[in-house]
């Protein structure tokens, strides 16, 4: 390996001890490839072993912790206790490579497909639709109801300890629920779930403290818990920069192993609620400095890509796309061989990929999605 790159295969303790091989993680990619009912296909299983070789950690594509908040066709479910031999064939086919397997829990919201979802009931913080055309009116949960969903999350992570996996990522990022209770677009709530910026937080923080207290209770060893979070919303009123500090710094007294920043685009700037110039990520650094650690993400394609993005002092930087275009990454840096990654997808190579069908029709059926698809 070259010695420039040598910062990317430190190891990496968390606080909890779970330990990994290298800075580089394998972002939560949906691959519409699950089984109707729920388990992980045999082609999805294949997908990620073929992708747990080279990172330190895998996080898996979101799983619904209850039945109304399944968003994808083809996500696979961490709902009932029936799931958990296939979530723990996912769980060994990752960490029977050598990645950490990290199960990303998660409930749609508003954002769900009413076909996905028991009788087309699509419910949220307020029964305010995301914009765009067609989009349903969801319904207002009840007090209780968000209750029962905060007892989900923790019921997906007693599955994910039972299945074997190293530790959960809350899915607090990319407009679902858990967004959805923080964002004054789609909370118009006045009871204990909302009203002030500090009441939109009770919700995240609930799911937070309620993951925690069930993985104090029934992990036996070492067990991460992390939470992604998206900085900003295009929406007015939405999520500003300044709300997400705020947002840090109630997640920095929690604990957790790491904060995720979902981005498009490692390097983006802030679209408002902050006077600075910087990008976000190098903000959102700065503001947890080292309480927790960061992963950053967003189009890192080359080494170079990677190693600008560490000398931020972000400590975990995770791969996405890229990792689908080329599965053999990180271990071509290892190598010595980085001017040989690939990066942009080769479309006579699906089987070589080892990618599931619906997630190859998903990615050459949009353009500018992945970079060699026009
Ligand atoms: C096919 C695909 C599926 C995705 N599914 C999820 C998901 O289930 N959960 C999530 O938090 N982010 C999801 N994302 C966002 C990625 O984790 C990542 O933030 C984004 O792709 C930018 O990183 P990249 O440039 O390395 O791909 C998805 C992205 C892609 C391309």
């Amino acid at each position: 390996m070259n010695s420039k790159y040598a910062a990317l295969f430190e190891s990496f303790t968390f606080r909890s001890g779970v330990s990994l091989k290298n800075r580089i993680v394998m972002a939560p990619m949906t691959n519409f490839s699950s089984n109707q009912d729920g388990t992980v296909t045999d082609a999805e299983a294949s997908y990620y072993a073929r992708r747990s070789g080279g990172v330190g950690m895998v996080i898996t594509a979101c799983t619904y912790v209850t039945a109304n908040g399944k968003g994808f066709h083809g996500e696979f479910g961490g709902d009932l206790d029936e799931l958990i031999p296939s979530l723990r064939q996912l769980a060994s086919g990752i960490k029977g490579e050598g990645a950490k397997a990290i199960l990303q829990i998660f409930h749609g919201g508003r954002q769900v497909p009413p076909q996905l979802v028991p009788n087309g009931d699509v419910v949220s913080a307020s029964a305010v639709p995301s914009e765009g055309e067609g989009k349903p009116v969801p319904r207002e949960l009840t007090d209780q109801e968000v209750e029962s969903i905060i007892k989900d999350f923790g019921e997906t992570t007693r599955r994910a300890i039972e299945a074997g996996y190293d530790g959960v990522e809350i899915h607090g990022a990319n407009g679902y629920l858990i967004q959805q209770f923080f964002s004054p677009h789609s909370n118009h709530r006045e009871d204990r779930w909302g009203g002030s910026l500090e009441k939109r937080l009770t919700f995240p923080l609930a799911v937070v403290d309620e993951v925690k207290r069930v993985a104090a209770e029934h992990a036996t060893g070492p067990f991460v818990i992390g939470y992604r979070f998206s900085p900003e919303e295009a929406e007015t009123p939405g999520i500003t920069m300044a709300d997400t500090l705020v947002l840090i710094d109630a997640l920095a007294k929690k604990d957790l192993d790491y904060l995720h920043v979902s981005l498009q685009d490692f390097w983006s700037k802030p679209r408002r609620g902050v006077d600075d110039t910087r990008s976000r990520i190098e903000i959102i650094q700065e503001r947890v400095g080292d309480r927790v650690p960061v992963i950053g993400v967003g189009s890192i394609y080359t080494v170079e890509d990677a190693i600008q993005a560490i000398q931020t002092g972000v400590p975990l930087i995770a791969l996405g796309r890229e990792i689908i275009i080329d599965p053999d990454w990180v271990q071509k840096v290892a190598d010595g061989k980085e001017d040989e990654i690939v990066t942009k997808i080769d479309k006579d190579k699906q089987q070589e990929l080892v990618i599931p069908d619906p997630l190859w029709q998903a990615i050459i059926h949009s353009p500018g999605w992945f970079p060699g698809i026009e």
